[in-house]
């Protein structure tokens, strides 16, 4: 009896070790062959959870916004981004066709603004500057260019969104900056918040920096001073989430979202690299410095706010915010290089974390210091996909063209350019239709899409206050 129950007991735990084993991804990280077919596993299992492709669907986002699917409509910008790092880092050409489509659609001609008015209900300036990042990154890296001439380039779709924020900042308040949301109808309206701004800076810095046009610079030395002076950067270079124009700013929510660091941080390196002035490198390293020790406690990233050692209570937005990181920290270890020694050990143990969550079919887990998937699956698994991927895309950052750094105009860039794009005779997004009793509805339906709209959802966890 006993025997041949510990008999069994033994099997058991043979067989469970031999499929632990076996459907972990198995990576070595020292060879970029293993790199690049763990990240195609990865990217395929990603793929997994977009149908836009799919007749009847919807080109360029996630499925969504709640209650519709998980997604909202940002994060179909943050994955073409991600994907267009991934095509970069590995020259998987797999996915070009459909990101290339995806952020012409939502570009949403003939403003190409990304300001779709599907999407008016959940368009804050953050949200827009998303999928701005993607398409300048798409010039920076030379994606493939629009195969139909009358396409806008990537570079005039980054100038449409810049063109577009610049037109929005507002000194009525606070002394300047920009509101997180768009529209004066949508919750939030009342809150200038550090992502909004420093989204904003990122892309004036990189638009600088490719065309040699030095207004842009002056936008991000004036989003920087704006965005520090009002408090939300600390000298200790903590960077803090907001505050609420009928307090002038100064009722500061001090939660430290990765996802602002990792935007600044980027657009600070930039700003180096293009300026070469003492004042931004010091806040380059200043920046790295801070985020490395807050977001990557024994080197693995960690989700601060939300990824709590007895619990998770990150939304499915704060569950892609990791691979924002390792995306920014790769680009800043090429544009600023004097980073590298400092970022590239971090880059390595955090990925060793991301991948040790991964099963072999390239599922990936949220929590990446225990050494094993976490079976966290419900609030978003195409954020911890993208989180994967990009940890796994930027150790291949040792390769010529990568090293090159982003493109210029001047250096190989081929994206069109257009410097007046997006501004002239276009409404500005907002519900154009009286309120109804049909809208009063689903008023609460309204509330909930804001609410969950990337930051909004920072803000209730943060400090536990909604923004209605
Ligand atoms: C807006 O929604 C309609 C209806 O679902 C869809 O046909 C259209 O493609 C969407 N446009 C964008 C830019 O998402
Ligand atoms: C530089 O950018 C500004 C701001 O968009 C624009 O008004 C100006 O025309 C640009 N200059 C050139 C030479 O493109
Ligand atoms: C609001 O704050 C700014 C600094 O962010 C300050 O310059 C301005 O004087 C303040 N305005 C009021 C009315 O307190
Ligand atoms: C950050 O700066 C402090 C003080 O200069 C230094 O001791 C520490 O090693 C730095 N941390 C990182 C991650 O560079
Ligand atoms: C700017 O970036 C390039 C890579 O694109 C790099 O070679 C160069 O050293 C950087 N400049 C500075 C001042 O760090
Ligand atoms: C790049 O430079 C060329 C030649 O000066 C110019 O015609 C073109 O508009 C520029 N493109 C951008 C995106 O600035």
């Amino acid at each position: 009896m006993m025997g041949s129950l510990t008999a069994a007991l033994l099997l058991l735990l043979l067989s469970a070790a031999g499929i632990n084993a076996q459907t972990k991804l198995q990576v070595n990280l020292d060879s970029p062959d293993s790199i690049k077919s763990a990240a195609k596993t990865v990217a395929a299992n990603l793929w997994s959870y977009y149908d836009g492709y799919k007749p009847g669907r919807t080109p360029g986002i996630l499925p969504g916004p709640p209650p519709g699917g998980d997604y909202y409509w940002w994060q179909g910008g943050a994955m073409w981004g991600t994907l267009i790092d991934y095509w970069h880092y590995t020259r998987d050409s797999t996915y070009n066709d459909e990101t290339i489509r995806s952020i012409i659609f939502q570009a949403d001609a003939p403003r190409n603004a990304f300001m779709p008015s599907n999407w008016t209900a959940s368009l804050g300036n953050d949200d827009q500057g998303f999928w701005g990042m993607a398409a300048m990154l798409a010039a920076e890296v030379n994606f493939p260019n629009p195969p139909n001439p009358k396409d806008p380039g990537y570079v005039a779709l980054a100038q449409a969104v810049f063109n577009t924020q610049a037109e929005r900042w507002e000194t009525s308040f606070c002394n300047g900056g920009l509101r997180w949301q768009v529209p004066h109808t949508n919750g939030g309206y009342n809150y200038k918040n550090t992502v909004a701004n420093v989204v904003f800076l990122n892309i004036a810095a990189r638009l600088a920096r490719y065309t040699k046009n030095e207004t842009y610079a002056q936008w991000a030395e004036k989003a920087w001073d704006w965005t520090e002076g009002v408090g939300y950067i600390k000298p200790d270079y903590n960077v803090f989430d907001g505050g609420h124009t009928e307090h002038n700013c100064t009722d500061i929510n001090e939660v430290q979202w990765s996802a602002n660091a990792a935007v600044l941080v980027h657009g600070a390196a930039i700003m180096y690299n293009y300026t070469r002035a003492p004042k931004w490198r010091d806040r380059t390293a200043g920046l790295l410095n801070r985020t490395i020790e807050h977001f990557f406690p024994e080197g693995i990233m960690v989700e601060r706010p939300c990824e709590l050692p007895d619990r998770v209570q990150c939304n499915v937005d704060q569950h892609s915010f990791k691979g924002y990181m390792h995306r920014a920290l790769a680009t800043v270890a090429v544009v600023a290089p004097f980073t590298r020694p400092t970022i590239m050990p971090v880059l390595k143990s955090s990925t060793k974390g991301a991948v040790s969550s991964c099963l072999a079919d390239g599922t990936c887990g949220f929590r990446w210091n225990t050494g094993n998937y976490d079976g966290d699956k419900n609030r978003g698994p195409a954020g911890q996909q993208m989180s994967a991927l990009a940890a796994l895309s930027t150790l291949l950052l040792d390769q010529e063209h990568v090293e090159l750094g982003p493109l210029t105009n001047e250096t190989g860039g081929t994206s069109k350019g257009d410097a007046a794009a997006g501004i002239g005779d276009y409404k500005e997004a907002s519900p154009m239709r009286p309120v109804t009793v049909g809208d009063k509805v689903s008023a609460a339906f309204v509330t909930i899409l804001v609410l969950g709209s990337f930051v909004g959802s920072l803000v209730w966890l943060g400090a536990g206050w909604g923004e209605k």
